[in-house]
Parts: structure tokens; sequence; C-alpha cells
């Protein structure tokens, strides 16, 4: 049975930016790539809302415009404790945390959790440490629990992941080259033992050449899996309806 994200509107920005208005409100971004994200629609580029922001990393794609919006809106950014230091010399109101660890932030709690890439921050030419990358796992006021992997490879502690937070929706990378693709994505989501999979990563540069129909072939053998691959634009809510494409 399909999942319920109850009033939970998850829009799916391009690459691995999302936009969530949560059941208390307010209005999330995770890896705010939008200005410089040739996926991102016009219309999502400059919100209008932002109370906070959920950084995995802070390459470039997912770093985007978060100094500038948390700026604009004063919004707080949780993120892993190395970017956290970096961002607040930005002016942003960070929040550094680390692996394994849960908090609350804005009604939502949020778990940091492990992911396998690297973390350098690029800042005028000179490469600074940012600590490691990392994932969330974002359980709302209703209940739902939503899985944001970040850049990573498959990794075996995706189990663990899975028996302890059991996501009700994962948002995996499959783009390849950067990240998994669709025959490492697979195995994470038997691994996770998730049953609702948004795709994300992928074809947002020739490079990532990942696709969600070859997501589809290598897990046709998962039963009740349902990979739900959002147009950017697109927004899901309640029992996995979409809203149309802005
Ligand atoms: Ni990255
Ligand atoms: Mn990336």
């Amino acid at each position: 049975m399909a999942i319920d994200l109850g009033t939970i509107e998850l829009t799916f920005c391009g690459h691995a930016a999302f936009a969530i208005k949560t059941p208390g409100g307010k209005h999330v971004l995770i890896d705010p790539f939008l200005t410089g994200n040739p996926a991102c629609p016009e219309e999502l580029k400059h919100p209008e809302h932002v109370d906070g922001i959920f950084l995995t990393h802070a390459h470039g794609d997912h770093l985007g415009d978060v100094v500038a919006l948390s700026k604009q809106f004063k919004a707080p950014c949780l993120t892993i404790v190395e970017s956290a230091v970096w961002l607040a010399g930005k002016g942003v109101d960070a929040t550094g945390m680390n692996k394994g660890g849960t908090t609350e932030f804005l009604g939502v709690k949020a778990t940091m959790t492990h992911a396998v890439h690297t973390n350098g921050i690029s800042d005028g030419g000179a490469m600074v440490y940012g600590g490691e990358a990392a994932g969330f796992v974002l359980e709302f006021e209703n209940g739902v629990k939503i899985y944001h992997a970040g850049d990573t490879c498959a990794f075996g502690d995706m189990k663990i992941i899975g028996d302890v937070y059991r996501p009700d929706i994962a948002l995996l990378p499959i783009g390849d080259f950067y990240t998994m693709g669709p025959r490492e994505a697979a195995y994470a989501i038997r691994l996770l033992g998730v049953k609702t999979v948004i795709p994300m990563h992928y074809a947002t540069f020739p490079v990532l050449t990942g696709s969600p129909a070859e997501l589809e072939a290598e897990t046709k053998d998962i039963a009740g899996l349902q990979i739900v691959a959002l147009r950017p634009g697109e927004t899901l809510t309640g029992r996995l309806k979409r809203l149309a494409a802005v």
C-alpha cells in the first residue's frame, strides 16, 4: 500500500534539491542548488519562504544558494560540523552536528546518517576541509520518515539505516560518475528495505547518465517497490499524489 505523506508537500527542484512544506507549515530546503542548477525550473530558483536548510555536504551542486538564502531569510542551516564552521564564517546561522545524532529542527526530527563520498569545499581557488559527506533521515510531525541519502555509493551500513530508522521514502542518487548508478542504487534499496524511492542526482549534467528506467529494470523483482520519478517542479503529497509541475 502506498504510504501517505499527509499534508507534507515534497517538491523536486532538480538534481538533489528538494523543497518541503512540513505538517507544521515550515518551508525547508535540502541541498538548495537552485539558481545555478540547469534542471531547476525558473519558478523554483527564488523561493518565497525559507525557514531552514538541510545540507548533506558542501560540494557546489548541493551548497548552491545556501549562503544567499540563509542570509536573505535569516534561515538556519543544519549540516556536518566542519561545513557548519565554514558556513558560519560566511555569515550563515549554521548548526553543526554529526553522524548518528538526532536533533529537532523546525519541528522535524533530523538524524544525520553516514554517506560514502567526499566533502571538500571550493573556496576562492582553495579546497577547504568540510568534514565528511552525510545524509539525513527526517521524521516529520505526522510520523512520515524521508531519507535523503546525499551523494554516496552503496554501502553496507544502509542496512543499519533501514533497520533503525525505517524510512518510508528514500531519495537516492542514481546518476553514476559522482555517486552510485542504478545498479548500486538497486542494491541500496534492498539494504534499506524501503518501498518508495525517488531517484535524484541524474540527468542534470551529461556525465550523470543513470536513469529511472535502468533503476526499474534493476529492481523489478522487488515486491511492492514503487519508484516515483519526479520531474523537476513536481510536488508529491498525500497518498503520493502528484501535483503538476510548475
Ligand atoms: Ni558531492
Ligand atoms: Mn553532487
